[in-house]
C-alpha cells in the first residue's frame, strides 16, 4: 500500500479529525492529501502504520487450528478469545455503524473475510464454511414459544415456525445450512427466566431436537476474572458429542479476583499522553468524568426515594477495593450503576471509556475510535473476554480435529 491507499484506508475508519490528531496537522492537512492536492511528507507513511493501522495482521499466513464466524458481533470481544485460541474468522456481522468502525479499528481483516451489516439480510449459503459459530444474540423482548395456537391450526411447526422474526432464527437457519462443528451463544442470565423460561426451552428444543446438537449451558459471573458482577449465560453446542464439559473450566477464585484498583487510572503519570481522558502531567481523569452537583443532588435523592419505599435502587458508588455491578449500555446517561468515590470533598465521577474496557477485560491495545457515548454503548453490551476465552479453551481442543474436516451434509430441517 502507497502512502495515498493509506490515508484513504485510515479515513475509512477514522474521521478526519481523527487522522489530523493522531498525525499532529490539521484537518484541512489530511482532506489535501485525501484530495491529492499536495503529498504527504514522508513521515505520515509510518506514522499512519505505527499509530492508525491495527497492531497486527489478523489475517495470518498460518494455518488456523479452526475457523469461525463472529454473529452479532460488536466489538469483537468473542472473536478476540477464540483467535487466542488459535482460530481465523472468516465473517463477521454487525450492522451498528458505530460498533463496526471500532471493529475494524481492531481487526485488520484480509479481501476473503466478509463484514456483513445485517444478518436478517444475509441468504445462509452465502456464509462460508467454518468450524465454530459464534452469536451473542440480543436478547429482543419477544416471546418466541407462541406455537400453541399455530399448532392447533395444524399449521406446520419447526424452528422456521417457533422463531421466525427473532434472531434466534437467523442463527438457526445458518446452523442448520452450515453444520458447524460448535457453537457458543451467549446472553444475559435473565434468557433462562424470559416469558416463564419458554424461550430458552424453545431455543434449547431447537438446537437440540431439531437441528441434532448436543448442548449445555452454564452461567458464567464475570467477577471470576475481572471486578465487575456480570451473570451472562453462556450456550455450548457440539454436532457430534465431543465429550465436551463444564468440568474443566478454568475459573479463578472470586475471594482472590481483582478489585476495582486493577482497572481503574493510576493517575500517577505513568499513562500515555494521547488519552484524551486523561489530563496534566500526573494525567489525572478530567474533569470532564466527575458528576455535576446538579446530576450528584438528583442521584441522591432519587436513592433516598426508593430507599423510603424499601427498594434497592440507586447509585453505586465504588473505590478501588470493590467490585463493580454490571456495566450496562445505558451507562453513557448518568453513569449512576458505577460511580467511583473522589473522597468527600469531591463530586464521584464516572469511569473513563478505557476503565470500562478494562472492565470487560480489554487490553490497552484495544483502540476506541468513537465518542465516550458510542464507547460506553459498545463495552456495556459486549462480553468479558476473559470468560469467553476461559470457555473458548475448553471447546478449542475438541475442534482442533474438524478443522480439516468438511461440514456434514445439510440435514432437511422444518
Ligand atoms: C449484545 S451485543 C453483542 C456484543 C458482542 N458479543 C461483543 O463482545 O461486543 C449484540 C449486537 O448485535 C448487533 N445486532 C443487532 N441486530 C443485528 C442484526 N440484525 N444484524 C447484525 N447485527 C445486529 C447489535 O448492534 C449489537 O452490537
Amino acid at each position: 500500500m502507497n502512502t495515498y491507499s493509506l490515508i484513504d484506508y485510515t479515513l475509512e475508519r477514522y474521521t478526519t479529525r481523527e487522522v489530523a490528531m493522531a498525525l499532529g496537522v490539521d484537518a484541512r492537512t489530511v482532506r489535501r492529501w485525501q484530495t491529492r492536492e499536495t503529498e504527504p511528507p514522508p513521515y505520515v507513511d509510518d506514522a499512519i502504520r505505527q499509530r492508525l493501522l491495527p497492531l497486527a495482521s489478523n489475517a495470518s499466513s498460518e494455518p488456523a487450528a479452526f475457523t469461525f464466524i463472529d454473529l452479532f458481533a460488536g466489538i469483537g470481544g468473542m472473536r478476540l478469545a477464540f483467535e487466542g485460541q488459535g482460530g481465523r474468522c472468516v465473517f463477521t456481522s454487525e450492522w451498528d455503524p458505530y460498533a463496526r468502525k471500532t471493529y475494524a479499528a481492531n481487526f485488520n481483516d484480509g479481501p476473503d473475510h466478509v463484514f456483513a451489516g445485517d444478518i436478517t439480510a444475509v441468504h445462509e449459503k452465502d456464509v462460508p464454511d467454518h468450524d465454530v459459530l459464534l452469536a451473542g444474540f440480543p436478547c429482543q423482548p419477544f416471546s418466541i414459544a407462541g406455537v400453541s395456537k399455530k399448532n392447533a391450526l395444524g399449521r406446520p411447526h419447526g424452528f422456521a415456525d417457533k422463531t421466525q422474526g427473532t434472531l434466534f432464527f437467523d442463527v438457526a437457519r445458518i446452523i442448520a445450512e452450515k453444520r458447524p462443528k460448535a457453537f457458543l451463544l451467549e446472553n444475559v442470565k435473565n434468557l433462562a427466566s424470559h416469558d416463564k423460561g419458554r424461550t430458552l426451552s424453545t431455543i434449547l428444543d431447537v438446537l437440540r431436537n431439531e437441528l441434532g446438537y448436543t448442548v449445555t449451558t452454564k452461567v458464567i459471573n464475570g467477577k471470576h476474572f475481572v471486578p465487575q458482577h456480570r451473570e451472562r449465560i453462556i450456550i455450548v453446542g457440539f454436532r457430534e458429542d465431543a465429550g465436551f464439559s463444564w468440568e474443566g473450566l478454568d475459573l479463578p477464585e472470586i475471594e482472590t479476583a481483582p478489585k476495582l484498583a486493577s482497572i481503574l487510572h493510576p493517575q500517577d503519570g505513568s499513562e500515555p499522553e494521547s488519552w484524551t481522558f486523561l489530563e496534566g502531567a500526573k494525567r489525572k481523569v478530567s474533569a470532564n468524568y466527575t458528576l455535576s452537583d446538579k446530576l450528584w443532588a438528583y442521584l441522591q435523592n432519587y436513592a433516598a426515594k426508593h430507599r423510603e419505599k424499601g427498594n434497592g435502587f440507586g447509585f453505586g458508588l465504588v473505590t478501588a477495593k470493590d467490585t463493580a455491578r454490571t456495566l450496562s449500555a445505558r451507562y453513557y446517561k448518568d453513569g449512576s450503576e458505577i460511580l467511583v468515590s473522589q473522597g468527600t470533598k469531591k463530586n464521584p465521577r464516572r469511569l473513563t471509556p478505557r476503565e470500562c474496557a478494562r472492565l470487560m477485560g480489554f487490553d490497552d491495545t484495544f483502540r476506541i475510535p468513537v465518542s465516550d457515548t458510542r464507547a460506553y454503548k459498545q463495552f456495556g453490551n459486549s462480553v468479558v473476554v476473559p470468560v469467553i476465552a476461559s470457555v473458548a479453551k475448553l471447546m478449542a481442543p475438541l475442534l482442533e480435529e474438524a478443522a480439516t474436516k468438511k461440514p456434514a451434509k445439510t440435514r432437511k430441517v422444518a
